[in-house]
């Protein structure tokens, strides 16, 4: 493991532990209201969401279950091209159901479009999104995404679930790199 703790490779904090909890708690309210009665089945999409799935799904006040995919997307470096290919499928059959997709990020919003297009072909009650950060380039593509954490600027940001390389998944707030971690 690295020796340095992951503080020194960060420049700016764009959003705390406590305000990402707060939020949580608020969409936690707003999404149990909206499917109060309904069966509901969570879906993450690996491996980004695993941290927002987690302090999500503990904010509501009921009991809930949830699902994982994981989805490889062809393309070249950090732009995803929206071909998609299935790396690891649903357990569960969605048909009939209300599935949830909890995302940490949309950016392109290119995956989770093909993502939400093939859950739909599968026959279930609704498909909704929701996502703790979205970015301005999200607004290109047709992607209702009814709840949404935090609007943030065009950055490439770490922690909360995002990564650089495999790395930074584990800092609690989100954050921006400093130039020292590109170079
Ligand atoms: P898109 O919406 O199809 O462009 O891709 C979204 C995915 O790209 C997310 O699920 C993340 O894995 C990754 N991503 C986009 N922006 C960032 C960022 O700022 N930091 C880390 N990963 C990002
Ligand atoms: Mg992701």
């Amino acid at each position: 493991m690295d020796a340095r703790t992951i503080s020194d490779d960060l420049e700016r904090v764009l959003l705390t532990e406590q305000q990402i909890q707060e939020r949580l708690a608020e969409l936690a309210q707003e999404v149990w209201a909206h499917y109060e009665g309904k069966d509901v089945l969570l879906v993450g999409v690996l491996k980004g969401a695993v941290i927002v799935m987690a302090d999500f799904m503990r904010a509501l006040p009921g009991s809930v279950p949830m699902d994982w995919m994981a989805v490889s997307s062809y393309g070249s470096g950090t732009k995803s091209s929206g071909v998609v290919r299935i790396l690891k499928d649903l357990d569960a059959d969605i048909t009939g159901r209300h599935v949830l997709i909890v995302e940490d990020i949309i950016d392109s919003g290119l995956t989770l479009s093909w993502i939400k297009a093939n859950l739909e072909s599968r026959s279930p009650a609704t498909v909704e999104i929701l996502t703790l950060l979205r970015k301005p380039d999200a607004a290109k593509v047709e992607i209702p995404v009814r709840w949404v954490g935090f609007d943030i600027p065009n950055e490439f940001v770490v922690g909360y679930g995002l990564d650089f390389d495999e790395r930074y998944r584990n800092l609690r707030e989100v954050a921006t790199l400093a130039p020292h971690v590109y170079s």
